[in-house]
């Protein structure tokens, strides 16, 4: 049915392209898109409006329809019976309530949401102008667990022996960014970081990992103790005019941490010689009650 509706509408775009020449009468002013309104990103399961800002000028509207990624899922047509009209494509539930001829209601939306949302709007005769603008959604998913690190748990550590770890984040989309941090200080040589593959699961979500190994040494503990963190970072990617661009200062950037204490056996003064690797610990909240432990 839908396919039956989009050939007549073909039809009739091949009409426009050759009555649009012919135009409104003169002085007569014609329709204008100005702004399409579409959030660049979205938490799953939120709602997303999406608006379409135009002046009709001197024209009367014929049809606001709605496409995702070049499909149409929604037409708005003032002399039609019913006015409104949606179309089933994945991720795209349309609330018809709040749904008109200048938005569109998306309700709770998942990752096969995102994509190039696009507005056209034509008019009747005799002008049947018709313009179009578009905007990009991309739908993020939270972790909803902190990272875990793994290794060799309860072993004996001498300065001099290595330690090797891995840290995983939660499941999210898009891919979480892993660091290691030493004693709060970020490890940035290549060569103590070990890039291990991220992993895709059904219906999207991606779980990073990254490994740490290094050489243990005196100086790691200056207070008796190491503490070593992965910090997973969520960071949506933007898209600006159909370029891809990471915006690194915004408001949602999903931080999350798992924690690693190391203690040293002997005295702050004497650095330890022998050092067990006590705890694997994960969020933040533990922080203060292992290091006063
Ligand atoms: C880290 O992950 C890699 C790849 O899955 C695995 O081969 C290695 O044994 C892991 N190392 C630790 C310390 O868990």
């Amino acid at each position: 049915m839908t396919e039956g509706i989009m050939g007549k509408d073909y039809l009739l775009l091949l009409n426009c392209f050759v009555l649009v020449t012919l135009g409104l009468p003169q002085g007569a002013v014609p329709l204008r898109l100005q702004r399409v309104d579409v959030p660049a990103y979205k938490l799953r399961g939120d709602s997303a409006l999406l608006q379409c800002h135009y002046d009709l000028g001197d024209d009367a509207l014929y049809s606001v329809k709605w496409y995702k990624d070049d499909e149409e899922f929604y037409r708005f047509v003032p002399k039609a019976t019913p006015q409104h009209s949606s179309y089933r494509i994945d991720g795209v539930k349309v609330d018809h309530h709040l749904s008109n001829e200048k938005q569109v209601l998306l309700r709770s939306v998942n990752l096969k949401s995102s994509g190039v949302y696009r507005c056209e709007v034509s008019a009747e005769a005799p002008s049947f102008a018709s313009a179009q603008r578009e905007g990009r959604m991309e739908v993020v998913f939270l972790p909803k667990d902190d990272p875990s690190i793994t290794g060799p748990h309860d072993k004996l550590y001498q300065v001099g022996d290595e330690i090797n770890l891995n840290c995983t984040s939660g499941k999210s989309y898009p891919a979480s960014v892993l660091h290691w941090y030493i004693n709060d200080q970020e490890v940035r040589q290549e060569d103590l970081l070990v890039p291990l593959p991220a992993v895709t699961h059904p219906h999207g979500l991606v779980t990073s990992a990254l490994g740490l190994r290094f050489t243990v040494l005196a100086h790691h503990f200056p207070q008796g103790s190491m503490r070593v963190r992965c910090v997973a970072r969520v960071s949506p990617v933007l898209w600006e005019g159909g370029r891809e661009s990471v915006v690194l200062r915004q408001p949602l950037d999903d931080v999350r941490e798992a924690l690693l204490l190391v203690h040293g056996s002997g005295s702050v003064a004497s650095p330890p010689a022998t050092l067990l690797l006590l705890l694997l610990a994960a969020g933040a909240a533990t922080v203060g009650h292992l290091v006063s432990s």
